[in-house]
């Protein structure tokens, strides 16, 4: 079977690492990929949001599964599109990857399916908004309503702060369209988990654990950015907070979909907020987490494809997933100045060193090829991925891996996993 992935990340790159390891997979394309994912696929020069495009390419090289990553195809459409040709597709379809394109829907669905969640209002005027927020004490968090590339949400400390982000977002300056409505909530307390499961709209097989580090700098200082690591398992994902998420997050989320007429066929990630025993949704993504994904493949013992091709079916309840004792960590090799600004084109030296190290695999996401050498091209540039017996020993092999490399400018955290060493 021939496998097209979507998408350019560090997320895409380890699924066609791990697609390509599938003996059902005679070859790989990724569109558009990048120049590490081109040693493993060939990459296609199209663009994420050319649905038209892409159908044509699937029809045309006969692709039998087809992959999504990034959340903009899925709420474009691109799955109903490619079902509607006849063509199998993993992913969620429109009306349900809004369960991440929207966060007033997806506040609204966990209120109404009793997903527990912290406390909120949606807002499209700035005097209701600003009297609400008046109610919820400090820090105050606001979100825009739309997709904003992972930067939608505000922390506010302060009211003024608060105030100025309501009245910038509501005005359109902020986000644009995304930013017309915001959602604004309580501040809540605990430890992140990302909780990731496919399910077909009704089964549900959840993945191993994992936990993100989404600020910029070490202990969760600095503007939040996309994820500049993540490791599995998370020790904070204890067999009863498991249960938990299992019971009151993602099976009343699955069912709540279906009961509203959008059946959420794909991978759910659950972003959760645990303090104690207490388990909250903070919000939900139609997609696998990037860098999440990276360690959670690495650590994959099962062939990915099966479930990913049930699920496109829409049957997954045959399927069960194998998973190495092994713990993984990543750790995010970024641009100096991302989230911000940063420069491009610095060549990255020390990739060889890397990948001649024992159970490390180096994921490029903003890597692009200059006169034969890779340069950097993203604000996240590598996702340096390690196995290690246990999550002390992967944090050790990443970091070798992370030092073997570099660039002028180059950033990283240098206490990705920490909080899974303090459990
Ligand atoms: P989201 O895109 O909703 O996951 O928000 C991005 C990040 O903002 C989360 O990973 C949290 O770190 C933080 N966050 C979002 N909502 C809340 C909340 N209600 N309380 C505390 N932190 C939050
Ligand atoms: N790592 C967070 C996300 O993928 O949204």
């Amino acid at each position: 079977m021939k496998v097209l992935v979507i998408g350019s990340g560090g997320r895409e790159h380890a699924l066609v690492w791990k697609i390509a390891q599938s003996p059902l997979v005679k070859k790989v394309y990724c569109a558009p990929g990048n120049p590490g994912i081109g040693r493993l696929a060939e990459n296609v020069a199209l663009k994420v949001d050319d649905l038209n495009g892409l159908l044509e390419f699937a029809k045309r090289e006969q692709i039998g599964l087809t992959v999504v990553g990034p959340e903009l195809p899925l709420s474009l459409g691109i799955v109903d599109l490619f079902e509607e040709n006849g063509l199998k597709v993993f992913g969620a379809r429109k009306n349900a990857a809004i369960i991440e394109a929207s966060k007033a829907f997806s506040k609204d669905l966990m209120k109404k399916y009793h997903v527990p969640t912290a406390a909120y209002e949606v807002f499209s005027e700035v005097e209701p908004a600003i009297a609400f927020l008046d109610t919820l004490g400090l820090p105050v968090v606001i979100k825009a309503d739309g997709l904003a590339a992972g930067k939608g949400v505000i922390i506010a400390q302060t009211r003024e702060e608060a105030v100025a982000t309501v009245k910038d977002m509501l005005s359109g300056n902020a986000f644009g369209e995304a930013g017309s409505r915001v959602v604004i909530e309580e501040f809540l307390r605990g430890e992140e988990a990302s909780f990731l499961a496919f399910t077909d709209g009704r089964n549900i097989i959840p993945l191993a654990s994992a936990q993100d580090h989404k600020a910029v700098f070490d202990n969760d200082t600095g503007p939040n950015t996309c994820g500049m690591g993540a490791y599995s398992p998370a020790p904070v994902v204890t067999p009863a907070i498991h249960e938990k998420a299992m019971a009151e997050v993602m099976r009343r989320t699955v069912d709540g979909m279906a009961a509203e007429g959008r059946p959420y066929r794909g991978v759910l990630y659950a972003g959760l907020m645990i303090d104690g025993d207490s388990v909250k949704t903070l919000e939900f993504n139609a997609r696998f987490g990037d860098p999440e994904c990276q360690p959670l493949l690495m650590r994959m013992k099962s062939d990915i494809v099966p479930v990913l091709l049930a699920t496109a079916e829409g049957d997954i309840s045959a399927i069960e997933l194998e998973w190495h004792d092994k713990a993984a960590v990543c750790v995010v090799m970024a641009a100096g100045g991302y989230p911000g600004d940063y420069p491009r084109g610095d060549v990255i030296s020390g990739l060889e060193t890397a990948a001649a190290m024992e159970d490390l695999f180096v994921f490029h996401a903003g890597t692009a090829e200059k006169d034969g050498k890779f340069v950097t091209n993203g604000g996240r540039v590598l996702g340096v991925t390690a196995l290690g017996a246990t999550v002390k020993e992967a944090i050790d092999r990443a970091y070798a891996g992370v030092k073997a490399i570099s660039w002028k400018g180059v950033h990283y955290r240098t206490d990705i996993g920490k909080k899974a060493l303090g459990r």
